[in-house]
């Protein structure tokens, strides 16, 4: 049934673009489900830096809805990626991130997998009578590498990532990425939010004067958005030469463009940011860089797991700045949960209807069409019929 034929049936009009999507979307389960399937699993999700698993053995976890993938470095230095479940009864390989040397044991019944994925063990085996192990070995998953980053798409065939990302290239090549070391563990952050009400926000710096106080203080007010490139938002912020009258953010500005020597002059003083449809965002700072992911973790609910990253300089200087740096997005980072959360709040008002959007949240309207391509039903005012008491 055609969406609009939905309406009709529901006597119901279809909301006019360009407003926000109708509050309904941003916390129904059976939806929830739709976007993992149709938006999600078949789009490119970043699982770590190749620098976070650098020796054989290594290996890193992403969780998406249901699914589980695992990267690991081969003994050939090769690096791979399969789903994270036993070919025997279907446990759960790997948590997290961390090493197995040589083999991939089962926690379960012990069967044991090379880091090519290859079954090689199997205990008792002469209790499975004609077992073949070559049809046993870990599933494969699709892995790109793009500007140092480990790629996957766990179903579906998206276009390359290089491909999707080939505009920037000139761009982001004096920041060289790709030989980024992690700073830290790859961490999640649980936010009661559903993932589309935080792209939302990443796709709009329309609240940054009011919501991000310290952003306002420290860059000039001409950022905008730029969807110039289909998929991905880019914006560049420029540090004002007026100091911030606060400590930390006046240090940073005085600093940052001294201490960064690898960068090109106008490199040193602007923050770049990438939003990537569907559920991507990648930070560039002179002096580090982080890439965030929303991940949906129930209706209404999401964790943001991120990483940060930074070309190897142990001089104290660059310490103090990278820390200064930090400081200043963990404030921008709780700001922008804060925000969302008071979102969340308000769309579960009957009051609410969807307000109008502005020029400046054009890079949001992207993100709101692709999803009602891929699920038109988010053009219906409320849910339609046949989701009823899925929620
Ligand atoms: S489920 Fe893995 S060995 Fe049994
Ligand atoms: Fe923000």
């Amino acid at each position: 049934m055609s969406v609009s034929t939905i309406a009709e049936k529901a006597g119901e009009s279809v909301a006019a673009a360009p407003h926000a999507l109708p509050a309904w979307v941003y916390d129904h389960a059976e939806l929830h489900r739709l976007e993992l399937e149709r938006v999600l699993l078949p789009t490119w999700q970043i699982v770590c830096h190749v620098n976070s698993i650098p020796r054989a053995g290594d290996y890193e976890t992403l969780d998406l809805g249901p699914e589980s993938v695992v990267v690991v470095r081969g003994a050939d230095s090769g690096v791979r990626a399969f789903h994270n479940v036993c070919r025997h009864r279907g446990a759960r390989l790997l948590d997290g991130a961390g090493r197995c040397p040589g083999t991939i044991t089962c926690p379960y019944h012990g069967w044991t997998y090379r880091s090519d994925g290859a079954l090689i063990g199997v205990p008792t085996k002469e209790r499975f009578p004609g077992l073949d192990r070559a049809e046993h070995g870990l599933r494969e998953v699709r892995v790109e590498i793009a500007f140092g980053f480990v790629f996957v798409a766990i179903a579906g065939d998206p276009p390359p990532v290089a491909q999707s990302w080939a505009a920037f290239r000139e761009e982001l090549a004096p920041y060289e990425i790709e030989r980024m070391m992690p700073l830290g563990p790859i961490t999640t952050e649980l936010w009661d939010v559903d993932w589309k009400l935080a792209m939302d926000n990443y796709l709009e710096s329309y609240h940054v004067p009011i919501g991000h106080p310290g952003l306002n203080r420290m860059f000039t007010p001409d950022y905008e958005d730029q969807a110039s490139v289909p998929t991905i938002a880019r914006g560049v912020s420029w540090l004002r030469e007026q100091e911030s009258p606060r400590w930390s953010e006046r240090l940073y500005q005085r600093h940052v463009a001294r201490v960064v020597t690898n960068l090109p002059e106008p490199y040193r003083r602007c923050w770049r940011f990438f939003s990537a449809l569907p559920n991507l965002g990648i930070d560039i700072f002179p002096e580090q860089m982080d890439f965030f992911q929303v991940i949906p973790r129930g209706p209404g609910r999401c964790a943001i797991r991120s990483g940060v990253f930074a070309l190897p300089d142990a001089r104290p200087e660059m310490r103090a700045l990278r820390y200064l740096g930090s400081r200043i997005n963990t404030q921008v980072n709780d700001e922008d949960r804060r925000l969302c959360g008071r979102v969340q709040r308000g769309l579960a008002s009957s009051s609410y209807r969807p307000g109008p959007l502005s020029g400046l949240e054009s890079c949001m309207l992207e993100f709101h069409d692709r999803l009602r391509e891929r699920i038109p039903e988010l053009r219906l005012p409320h849910p339609p019929r046949q989701f009823a008491g899925a929620h």
